[in-house]
């Protein structure tokens, strides 16, 4: 059955008991800024459960984007990914615990013509002490429906997952758990914040019959994580909101339900490879291609390596659909670890070049043609945004494993977080990665070291940037360094186009951009822009060599050196000049040099390292007779 299907059937038969179709919102929230990404269908309805009311009903349901981070790391199994579409159905102050269970179950049984017998449910076991009583109620729906599907339903405590493990199934087909079976956004009861919803749930698991692994505990349960039982749905009974004083019932009781598309998908095809579901094979053929290692073929640490990329690429791809870019702050640091992990993944499979990055975007749209068009109308950009961050990464991956390779080499048990922080400085392994490569070697990554070495560099960046550029950069990572030479060629650009007259007058770089102020008294035309970018970018295609020169203040004045407004400097100072090929610290050829500028550094080398096209973002206005241009290499 294909996905496509499934999710329309759900849609129809929920719109079929007076539920409104809702679009799916966007993966970065609007007006929330408790979270970065949404994670679940009932995310952007929040106000709704706290009693506002919804345009469009009380009855509503849609297929959701959603992105987790918490599971990046059990992604590579056969059934956990980054993204996913979580089928959704709401009541708000409607119908209740009578309707959900039966429809989920109606559902499932009748429209996808599961076999009610690979079915096992878990309800809400209560809690005395929180007020929190068990659900009875659900349990006795549950056994109603299996009785009418002639099976007699045996109910079984276990309240935690550990008792789960050491008690087993018991023939049992309704479980009762704690924590496992309550729902909020922010988890168990105790997690809550005063004044946020939250309900007991009941899930519906489905049984791939798969052996079960003792590495995840004596006997198998339906919460257990050994991959037998995977869960299809969670119906929440939103019906209480945290006090400072314990739990009080919200003024309606309300429903929440999710349910992952991919893994009904999955149920429907009984194939517990949730990669197998059409929606994702696609781009799982497209990546073994590139890395000459069928799916099929291929053995089971491959297979992961493919399932890592592929996750991470749709997820990248449904970012960047979405307005994320890569950077390295918050959504955007989330999103290039994604693709860089990808990437590293794809290296090992002996893929070192970015010729996959155009089948696979491509494979992702062509799932989502029918339900989401933009992935497919926004695929060039895409391909080029993930193209520009390979390039980024892809020149350093080889640099950076030697590096790994030799601190493995000489660490005892762990790597030092001085050196987990120089391979993410200088080479952009981000963390998780560098503690993958290092748990391969049964070593150990200090993570609190790490962050000490992180905020570390994060206070003196903030003093570096409060220098300028008098004796270094706001960060040292090569993309700073990048479009600090970058800087160099802009300013001088801008002189050769708009007249000597323009001086610079600020400027701030990050990993992502740079910016520039500089006097001129008008804005500048379209085609100054062009000129200005056009020669830039022969300029890097030129391979011009940077050199540093340190020489008396009299002599780089002589030579004409850009020196900054308002800037003291000493007797001696630090030159960096820019072409031409020839140019070396014996034998300068200063008057043939394109760019030369009183400057501590520090700078790329040569201007061939400067990968990726230059673009001025935005040209605007600082104050009167000073403009501001912000650029990137993309
Ligand atoms: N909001 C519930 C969940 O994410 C349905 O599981």
């Amino acid at each position: 059955m294909f996905a496509d299907e499934i999710r329309n059937r759900y849609l129809k038969f929920f719109e079929s008991k007076g539920h409104t179709i809702i679009p799916s919102a966007s993966l970065v929230p609007e007006n929330d800024p408790t979270t970065l990404f949404t994670s679940s269908g009932m995310q952007p309805l929040v106000s709704y459960f706290l009693g506002e009311k919804h345009p469009k009903g009380l009855r509503l349901v849609n297929s959701q984007k959603s992105f987790r981070t918490e599971d990046i790391e059990e992604v590579g199994d056969n059934r956990h990914t980054t993204f996913f579409e979580m089928l959704g159905n709401w009541s708000l102050g409607d119908y209740f615990k009578d309707e959900q269970i039966p429809w989920f179950f109606e559902f499932l049984t009748k429209d996808l013509g599961l076999p009610a017998d690979k079915l096992y449910v878990t309800v809400f076991s209560g809690d005395e002490k929180l007020n929190l009583p068990k659900d009875k109620t659900s349990a006795e729906i549950w056994k109603n429906l299996f009785r009418e599907n002639d099976m007699e339903a045996k109910e079984v405590v276990l309240e935690t997952e550990a008792r789960g493990g050491e008690r087993g199934m018991q023939e049992g087909r309704i479980f009762y758990y704690r924590d496992k079976n309550w729902w909020s956004r922010s988890g168990s009861p105790e997690q809550m914040p005063a004044g946020e919803p939250g309900g007991p749930d009941s899930e519906v698991f489905y049984d791939f019959g798969t052996p079960h692994d003792k590495a995840f505990g004596k006997y198998c349960h339906p919460n257990c994580n050994c991959g037998r039982f995977v869960e299809l749905g969670n119906s929440v009974f939103m019906e209480y909101k945290k006090t400072t004083a314990g739990f009080e019932k919200l003024p309606k009781r309300n429903v929440d339900f999710g349910g992952g598309l991919e893994r009904i998908a999955a149920a429907a095809n009984n194939n517990p490879d949730i990669f197998m579901v059409d929606i994702l094979r696609p781009l799982i053929d497209a990546l073994g291609k590139s890395a000459n290692s069928g799916y099929a073929e291929s053995d089971e640490g491959k297979r992961k390596n493919l399932r890592v990329a592929a996750d991470h690429i749709r997820a990248g791809v449904f970012l960047i659909s979405d307005g994320v870019l890569p950077g390295n702050k918050e959504r955007g640091y989330i999103l290039r670890r994604l693709i860089r992990r990808a990437i590293f993944k794809l290296n090992r499979l002996g893929v070192k070049d970015g010729s996959w990055i155009n089948p696979a975007v491509k494979a992702v749209a062509s799932s989502y043609q029918s339900f989401y068009p933009e992935i497919e109308s926004g695929q060039k950009e895409t391909i080029g945004i993930i193209l520009a961050e390979f390039n980024k990464f892809q020149q350093t991956i080889e640099s950076g494993m030697k590096m790994f390779k030799k601190i493995a080499a000489e660490a005892r048990r762990v790597v030092s977080g001085t050196q987990a922080f120089g391979l993410l400085s200088t080479y952009g392994f981000p963390l998780e990665l560098t503690a993958e490569l290092a748990a391969e070697k049964n070593l150990k990554v200090d993570d609190a070291g790490f962050k000490k070495e992180f905020e570390k560099h994060q206070t003196s960046s903030r003093t570096g940037s409060a220098q300028k550029f008098k004796g270094g950069l706001a960060d040292s990572s090569k993309e700073t360094l990048r479009l600090h030479t970058v800087h160099h060629l802009l300013l001088r650009a801008l002189q050769e186009v708009l007249g000597k007259s323009v001086k610079q007058r600020g400027s701030n770089i990050t990993a992502e951009r740079l910016r520039l102020d500089f006097s001129y008294h008008s804005k500048m035309m379209p085609a100054e822009i062009k000129k200005v970018e056009s020669m830039v970018n022969e300029k890097i295609k030129e391979s011009l060599p940077v050199v540093k020169t340190i020489m008396p203040k009299s002599e780089a004045l002589k030579l004409g050196a850009e020196s900054e407004f308002g800037q003291t400097y000493p007797d001696h100072v630090s030159v960096y000049s820019i072409g031409p090929k020839e140019a070396t610290p014996d034998n300068p050829r200063y008057k043939e040099t394109f760019s030369m500028e009183f400057c501590g550094g520090p700078h790329v080398k040569n201007t061939s390292e400067l990968k990726g096209v230059f673009k001025v973002l935005k040209e605007e206005a600082v104050s009167a007779g000073v403009r501001r241009i912000k650029a990137a290499l993309l």
